[in-house]
């Protein structure tokens, strides 16, 4: 920037004024100044103040000024607002102060202009032009009802720019000023995410990828907005910062489903999912997407091809993050500036991404939420959750999210409509199911038997031990009580919807395409899709499986999960999806061993998988974090820990009773956040 600046506003003829400017000279400057670093393809600008690095969204900037200004230079500002009329050193003080407090966006490398919008008439003492000299501020602009004089070069902008406070990239030019919404960049170092993304802000809700890594660690950066833009915002996810699993649509960016074969036939989304809007209409922030088991497979971590299987920030940064949403559970263990991650639960997937970083995840009751414009598994079958470390946060977040008006139609999911009664009519009994716990580490046992405990006695509650698999197989109803016709069904609903909407589409385009040759993908869905066969799996056989399923759930909220007048859910049943406090590795030989564990491991004496139960049954499934116990490493040879965790499961339509117990159990201090990093405690 040059030592001079001549500015003027264009905007109204009666108050063009011109402005002269003595900035002073950036090279004097202990502030870490403004150093460009590129312009990304999509026409913004990175830039970095020290070695922080910036996205600015310079192609659409929140709001533009017009104005006259030689040369053109770009520097980074803070927006303040006030109603104060003297606005003093301890005003900017405790304001600067509050920023940083609730902020990781905003530093004092902002201060290099200051923007100073007032409600009322207001003048800057010369204690507050003392102390912004402090900081070299070498620019203010002022709204005009703020008189302002300091050795700093003044814009007095006629009318007020349309914008909430915080940090900003203004852009000095010719015959306008802008102001361009800027994003801090964090590197992705468990490499969770294939990108990271950002709100265009082209009138039209799209977004942008951003398609910048850090060379030196291979990471994907993140971009993130100030919190400060959205203090003022009340809606309940003002600002709150959300990855999404490559599964469902963002406007403007490619939806993958993990599967480059699958981005190469496809376009680029033109519409946000329905679940994805909600976030959005919440106040929410995409700012990525996030990697996945291709096709919302359950891969195992050594059966990834095409993605790098993300890493695991828990104990000795070896343990697997499970499948499908492997991305999402990893990032929320792993980043203090990601508050939630979205994901999907056909089978587990959720659920167990969520056990083996120990970090709170759901599967919701059947039909909880629209899975349009999502990429499906099993249409009956699937079901969308979040990831949270927080508790509060996580319900939050859960019971705006899970609005009844984006419940999905009984045509979808073949059971009875959905009702979610938001109620304390807690459970009375405490399932404990034999063939299913106690935890297989017997050092993560106390930590449930705790738990149980501290439930009871909570909620006044009584433990009753049975089997399920006994239980389920003593039904009198042929279907209901056959695990076999339970499991066949569901295998068919996870099947076709899978085929039938991007397995045939890519086989015969690929085919198409490439000569007949079969399209790249991984092990877990080829053997499936070389030999599928229409005449066994249709949608004939879907309806049928339908009906076997609604069956089954029916038999199920009759004679095992049921609703008193008492309780929402007469039980809660507790089981375990992760491997009993064990460590599992991404490496495979290193699960051999008696001191690990494969996921999920059938359980000797059932007939499904824990995980399998409300796939099969309807019901809700919250995977909770309760503790954490120690294993020797056989990649760190350090003592480590992993995350102990467990299942919370309620008849269908229960959630919001269930995040209401949860609550309670937080309040007790049962349930606490968990930290990102090694431990979770
Ligand atoms: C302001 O600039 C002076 C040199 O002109 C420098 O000594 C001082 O450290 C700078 N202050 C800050 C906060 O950057
Ligand atoms: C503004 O506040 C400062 C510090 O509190 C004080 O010294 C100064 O006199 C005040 N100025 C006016 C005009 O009230
Ligand atoms: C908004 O979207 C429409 C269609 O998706 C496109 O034609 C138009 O150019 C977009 N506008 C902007 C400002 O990008
Ligand atoms: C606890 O539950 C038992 C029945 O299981 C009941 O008899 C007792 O009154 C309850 N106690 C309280 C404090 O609610
Ligand atoms: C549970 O019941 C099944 C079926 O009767 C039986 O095979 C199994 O051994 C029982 N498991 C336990 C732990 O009692
Ligand atoms: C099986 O059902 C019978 C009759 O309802 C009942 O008496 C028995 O307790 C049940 N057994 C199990 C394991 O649920
Ligand atoms: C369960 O159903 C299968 C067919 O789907 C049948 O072969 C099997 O005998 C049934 N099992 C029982 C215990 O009835
Ligand atoms: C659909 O699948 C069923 C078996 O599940 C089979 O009997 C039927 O013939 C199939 N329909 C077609 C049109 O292939
Ligand atoms: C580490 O390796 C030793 C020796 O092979 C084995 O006994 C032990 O179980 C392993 N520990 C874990 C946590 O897998
Ligand atoms: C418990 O751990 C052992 C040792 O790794 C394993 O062989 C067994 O399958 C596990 N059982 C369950 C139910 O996870």
């Amino acid at each position: 920037m040059a030592g001079r600046l001549s500015l003027g506003l264009l905007l109204s003829a009666l108050f063009l004024s011109i402005t002269v400017c003595h900035a002073a000279p950036l090279e004097f400057m202990k502030r870490n100044s403004y150093t460009f670093i590129l312009d990304n393809p999509y026409g913004d600008a990175i830039f970095e103040l020290g070695d922080v690095s910036y996205l600015a969204n310079t192609k659409h900037p929140k709001a533009i000024v017009s104005a006259e200004c030689e040369p053109a230079t770009s520097i980074p500002i803070t927006v303040i607002k006030t109603d104060v009329p003297n606005i003093s050193e301890d005003i900017l003080k405790s304001v600067i102060a509050s920023y940083l407090d609730v902020d990781d966006v905003f530093n004092y490398d902002f201060l290099h202009g200051l923007y100073v919008s007032s409600t009322v008439k207001a003048s800057l003492d010369p204690t507050a032009a003392e102390y912004l000299a402090s900081f070299n501020t070498s620019f203010v602009f002022v709204d005009e009802s703020v008189s302002a004089e300091g050795s700093f070069s003044k814009l007095t902008l006629s009318s007020p720019a349309d914008l909430p406070a915080g940090p900003y990239l203004a852009k000095l030019g010719s015959n306008s000023v802008s102001f361009a919404t800027v994003y801090r960049l964090y590197p992705d170092t468990y490499r969770t995410f294939l990108s990271g993304a950002y709100d265009t802000n082209d009138g039209n809700g799209s977004h942008s990828p951003l398609g910048v890594f850090l060379p030196k660690f291979w990471d994907p950066m993140i971009p993130v907005p100030s919190r400060i833009y959205y203090l003022d915002d009340d809606r309940p996810l003002a600002g709150e910062r959300v990855a999404i699993k490559d599964l469902y649509d963002v406007k403007g960016l490619q939806t993958s489903g993990g599967s480059q074969a699958w981005a190469y036939i496809t376009p680029v989304a033109d519409s946000n999912a329905p679940s994805v809007q909600q976030i959005l209409d919440l106040g929410g922030v995409v700012v990525g997407k996030q990697k996945l088991a291709q096709f919302a497979s359950g891969a195992n971590p050594w059966d990834w091809q095409d993605e790098h299987y993300p890493f695991n920030p828990r104990g000795d940064g070896w343990l697997t993050c499970s499948a499908s949403s492997s991305g999402g559970g990893c990032s929320i263990a792993a980043y203090d500036w990601l508050d939630y991650a979205i994901g999907s639960d056909t089978g587990s997937s959720m659920r167990r991404p969520a056990a083996v970083s120990g970090t709170y995840g759901q599967r919701p009751s059947q039909g909880m939420i629209s899975l349009e414009r999502v990429l499906p598994l099993g249409g009956a079958t699937d079901t969308a959750g979040v990831f949270s470390r927080d508790p509060y946060k996580w319900i939050k977040f859960s019971k705006a999210w899970y609005d009844p008006s984006l419940h999905q139609d009984v045509s979808i999911t073949g059971l009875s409509p959905l009702e979610v009664p938001e109620t304390n009519a807690f459970p009375k009994t405490i399932l404990y199911p034999v063939d299913y716990l106690p935890l297989n580490n017997s050092a993560a046992e106390p930590i449930l038997q705790e738990f149980i405990a501290s439930m009871s006695r909570i909620f006044n509650m009584t433990v009753e031990e049975f089997n399920f698999t006994a239980t389920v197989q003593n039904w009198t109803d042929p279907i209901a009580s056959n695990f076999t016709t339970l499991t066949g069904a569901t295998s068919v609903i996870n099947r076709w919807s899978a085929w039938d909407v991007i397995g045939r589409k890519l086989v015969s385009t690929w085919k198409q395409l490439f000569n007949g040759r079969f399209p790249p993908i991984d092990y877990a869905r080829r053997p499936g899709w070389v030999t599928f066969d229409e005449s066994v799996v249709n949608q004939t056989a879907y309806d049928a499986a339908l009906v076997t399923k609604n069956r089954g759930v029916e038999w199920y909220e009759a004679n095992l999960q049921y609703s008193t007048p008492e309780s929402c859910s007469e039980s809660v049943l507790l089981y375990d999806i992760g491997t009993g406090g064990l460590p599992s590795f991404r490496e495979r030989e290193l699960n051999e061993s008696p001191d690990a564990s494969y996921l999920a491991v059938l359980p000797e004496t059932a007939k499904i998988t824990g995980a399998n139960i409300c796939p099969i049954f309807g019901c809700a499934d919250f995977t909770v974090p309760i503790g954490q116990v120690p294993y020797q490493s056989n990649v760190t040879y350090h003592e480590e820990m992993v995350p102990v965790t467990i299942n919370m499961v309620v008849k269908r339509g229960c959630d919001f009773m269930l995040y209401n117990m949860i609550e309670k159990l937080a309040d007790e201090g049962v349930l606490k956040t968990v930290k990102t990093g090694r431990t979770a405690y």
